[in-house]
């Protein structure tokens, strides 16, 4: 907490991620300028103590600089008008869900700059960080990690460093790979039970208290029971990482066929137009390949976050 109010923070990038990222940040009492490519979504950051800069450049002279962006295009070309001028901060700690081959290309960039660089994407929803349940996978120098550490602990409940270089982007991109197998799995399963008879929230209350239960299905249980589908990660945002964890298959030689299957049913989702809803829709989706329409079940169940 010392350490976190000693060095400045330059923030890029306000959207559902690095918003709720950010604010815990200002709130946990760190130096944070924001800097948003739509400034009116990191304008509320403000009533956290944070203050938003007009220009990107402005973050370069922080000490630290975050970034939660999209797709390594944009990573590239925030890091890039970041980097426009003369100043430039000590470290970049990298958040967005990116290849490894694109973290390499930066690494690059930025150490030729002497400046650390930190891969530290991310695991949990907005929802999940608001709870203080986010945690960070980190590799890169250690003495970067470090560094950051006092900070990664203001966002989140957990970093794990897992070695050198882009090691980290390989660990969150098999997690994501995961996270679409396992939401698919967990529509088939549900809608199963279903068309058998029984209702969404007493099969999902039965596995969310059995061993099979986690903190995930249990915070997707909103939305497979009352078809709750406000957008926490789009179905654009998965296959993305789905298509980063089939490009390290094929570099790796790994054959993953649950993850192809996935893939391919994530983008039949995409393919019908849609892409604007959570990607958990993917339970409607198999409901409808199962000849059922599911309505709401409007029944109360937690999210076990709170
Ligand atoms: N949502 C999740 O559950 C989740 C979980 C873990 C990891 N992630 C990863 O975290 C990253 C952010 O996800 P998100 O859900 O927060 O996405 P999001 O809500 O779509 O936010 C994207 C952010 O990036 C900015 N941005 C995108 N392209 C840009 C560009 N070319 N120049 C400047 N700014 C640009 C957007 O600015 P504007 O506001 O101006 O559009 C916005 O601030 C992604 O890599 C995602 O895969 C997401």
């Amino acid at each position: 907490m010392s350490a976190a109010k000693k060095l400045s923070i330059g923030w890029i990038g306000a959207g559902r991620m690095g918003y709720e990222m950010a604010a815990r940040l200002a709130k946990g009492g760190a130096d944070v300028l924001v800097w948003n490519r739509t400034r009116e979504k990191a304008e509320p950051l403000k009533k956290y103590g944070a203050r938003v800069a007009d220009k990107l450049p402005e973050l370069a002279a922080r000490d630290i600089v975050f970034c939660m962006v999209s797709t390594i295009k944009d990573v590239k070309e925030v890091v890039g008008k970041l980097l426009e001028g003369k100043a430039k901060p000590k470290m970049l700690i990298e958040c967005s869900s990116i290849s490894l081959e694109g973290s390499a290309e930066l690494r690059q960039i930025l150490e030729s700059k002497n400046i650390q660089y930190l891969a530290a994407p991310v695991s949990g929803n907005a929802k999940v960080i608001k709870a203080g349940k986010l945690t960070f996978v980190c590799s890169g120098p250690k003495k970067a990690y470090d560094l950051a550490r006092p900070f990664l602990s203001l966002i989140g409940t957990n970093s794990s460093y897992v070695g050198e270089g882009e090691l980290s982007r390989i660990v969150k991109i098999c997690h994501n790979v995961f996270l679409g197998v396992v939401t698919q799995s967990l529509a088939e399963i549900t809608v199963l039970a279903q068309k058998a008879g029984v209702p969404r929230h007493a099969f999902l209350d039965f596995v969310n208290q059995s061993v099979m239960g986690s903190t995930f299905s249990r915070y997707k249980t909103p939305a497979f029971v009352n078809l709750e589908f406000k957008v926490t990660f789009t179905p654009y945002l998965l296959r993305k990482d789905m298509d980063l964890g089939l490009d390290a298959g094929r570099r790796f030689e790994v054959p993953m066929p649950l993850a192809t299957a996935t893939r391919d049913l994530i983008q039949s989702m995409m393919g019908r137009g849609w892409t604007e809803q959570d990607f958990a829709t993917l339970l409607l989706q198999q409901a409808e390949a199962s000849g059922i329409k599911l309505k709401p079940e409007n029944v109360e169940v937690s999210d076990g976050l709170s």
